[in-house]
C-alpha cells in the first residue's frame, strides 16, 4: 500500500469511497462528505500536503484531509474526511492515513489538529476537547465528538473550532 498526496485523477475514486462510507438516507445531495473531495482543492484553507490518499493495485483505498482550521486566535488543522473502503478497513490502513498525516502536520509546525470523530481517535494521542475550553457548536453531542492533539503544548487555545469554509453551507450549518 502507498500513500501519496491526492491528485486530481484520484477525484473519482474517492469520492466513491467516501460516499460508501457516509451516505445515509437523508444525506443532502450536494452537501456531503463525498463532494468535500471535489471542493476542498478549491477551498482557501485546503493544504495539498496534506490531503493524502492510501492506494493499492493502483486504485484509491483510502482519503483523508487535514485541513486549516481556527480555534480563536490560534491557527491549526481539522482532520475530515477520513475513510477507507470497506473491503480494506481493518487492515491498519486508516492508521496508515492518521500517522503519515500527523507526522506532516508536526513537520510542518502546525500546533494541533482537531477531529470530530469518536474512540478510534484515542490512540493516535487525541485527547477530548471540551475540558480543553473548545467547543465546534451549540450542540452537546457533537460537542462531546470533539478531540483535539496538541503538536505544541504552549499552544493551546480556547473557544470555538472552526473548520475552513468548504465544510459549512449556505446557512453555515457545519457538514
Ligand atoms: C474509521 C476507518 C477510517 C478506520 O479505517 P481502518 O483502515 O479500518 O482502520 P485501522 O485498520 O487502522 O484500525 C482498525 C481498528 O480501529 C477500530 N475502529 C474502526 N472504526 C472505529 C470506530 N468508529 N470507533 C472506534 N474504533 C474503530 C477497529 O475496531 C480496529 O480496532 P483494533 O485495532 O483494536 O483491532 C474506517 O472504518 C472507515 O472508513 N469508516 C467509515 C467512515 C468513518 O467512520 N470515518 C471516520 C469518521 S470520524
Amino acid at each position: 500500500m502507498e500513500i501519496r498526496p491526492f491528485r486530481a485523477a484520484d477525484l473519482a475514486e474517492a469520492m466513491a469511497l467516501l460516499r460508501d462510507a457516509f451516505q445515509r438516507e437523508d444525506s443532502d445531495p450536494a452537501f456531503n462528505e463525498w463532494d468535500l473531495a471535489r471542493r476542498l482543492p478549491g477551498d482557501p484553507g485546503y493544504l495539498p500536503q496534506l490531503c493524502l490518499v492510501a492506494q493499492e493495485g493502483g486504485r484509491t483505498v483510502g482519503y483523508i484531509a487535514l485541513t486549516r482550521a481556527q480555534v480563536g486566535e490560534s491557527q491549526g488543522l481539522a482532520l475530515a474526511p477520513l475513510a477507507v473502503a470497506g473491503e480494506y478497513r481493518n487492515q491498519g490502513t486508516g492508521s496508515a492515513l492518521v500517522e503519515e498525516s500527523l507526522q506532516r502536520a508536526k513537520a510542518l509546525g502546525e500546533p494541533w489538529v482537531a477531529v470530530l470523530g469518536g474512540d478510534y481517535y484515542a490512540r493516535f494521542g487525541f485527547e477530548p476537547a471540551g475540558p480543553q475550553g473548545i467547543t465546534v457548536s451549540e450542540n452537546a453531542f457533537e460537542n462531546q465528538h470533539l478531540h483535539i492533539l496538541f503538536f505544541d503544548p504552549a499552544s493551546r487555545p480556547k473557544g470555538r473550532l472552526v473548520y475552513c469554509r468548504s465544510f459549512y453551507n449556505g446557512e453555515g450549518g457545519l457538514l
